[in-house]
């Protein structure tokens, strides 16, 4: 049985001050989580002093984006060697960074290698545009981010896999459960194909795109999601600690 993994993706809202008073109020409101592993992911700025408030809670710590290479001329970026002192998960791919940013299957893969290098544990984001589900071709989209994602990564332990269809990331419209769970097993089998299926069995693969605490037991009740990544919903305290809630009495 996969682990259950709750997420809270804050992308470019909050100051540190409001980052800061977000996670005291995570922190007051959270249920017992023995069950379910909390992740949240503050701005850059804001994880040093999250990752202090946050030391010996329930919540576990990640940034939202990672250069490959440890150092050097990359003006703007981060790299894990830096992060590792302050959080222990980290987003790849997310279709923000894809689609605005320009990043690649291909770079999301050398980020993988060095996130894992470092110690940090991935979340990688994969999912189609509104344009590859009208065409059919969700399915070849998925497979082929998956493929390419995990080129040459020797082991699946310790990562997690997000699916999260584009055309439902903060729009309000969530997939419907019976789909994220097709995607979701067909990331799986692909994952087995290159890893093999006792490893996968145990991965978490999740499900992202205007989850709230309305429909948060319908996504968990499929077998193959095991957990979500939440954007929007996660901006306030009661409905990420709601939804926190949720989960934990599922499992
Ligand atoms: P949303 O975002 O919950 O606001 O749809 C999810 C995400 O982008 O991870």
């Amino acid at each position: 049985m996969a682990e259950i993994v709750v997420a809270a993706n804050w992308k470019m809202n909050k100051t540190v001050s409001e980052s800061d008073n977000l996670i005291k109020e995570i922190l007051e409101k959270i249920p017992p989580v023995n069950s379910v592993t909390c992740v949240v992911f503050p701005p850059f700025l804001s994880i040093p002093s999250a990752a202090g408030l946050i030391d010996g809670s329930s919540v576990n710590l990640g940034a939202q984006n990672v250069h490959s290479a440890k150092n050097g001329a990359f003006t703007g970026e981060v790299s894990a060697l830096m992060l590792q002192d302050y959080c222990s998960y980290v987003l790849l791919g997310h279709s923000e960074r894809r689609l605005l940013f320009g990043e690649t299957d291909a770079f999301v893969n050398e980020k993988l290698a060095g996130a894992i290098e470092c110690g940090l544990r991935p979340i990688v984001c994969v999912g189609e545009q509104s344009s590859d589900r009208e065409s059919g071709l969700t399915e070849n989209v998925i497979r082929n981010q998956i493929k390419n994602s995990f080129k040459d990564i020797r082991a699946i332990n310790n990562i997690i896999v997000a699916y999260e269809p584009v055309w439902a990331i903060g729009t309000g419209t969530a997939a419907s459960p019976d789909d994220a769970e097709d995607v979701n097993k067909l990331i799986r089998e692909e994952l087995a194909s290159i890893f093999g299926s006792e490893q996968v069995s145990k991965t978490p693969i999740l499900y992202g795109g205007s989850v709230t605490e309305d429909n948060i037991a319908d996504f968990l009740s499929k077998p193959n999601v095991n957990g979500a990544l939440i954007g929007g919903a996660s901006l306030n305290s009661e409905g990420f600690t709601e939804i926190l809630r949720i989960a934990c009495n599922l499992t």
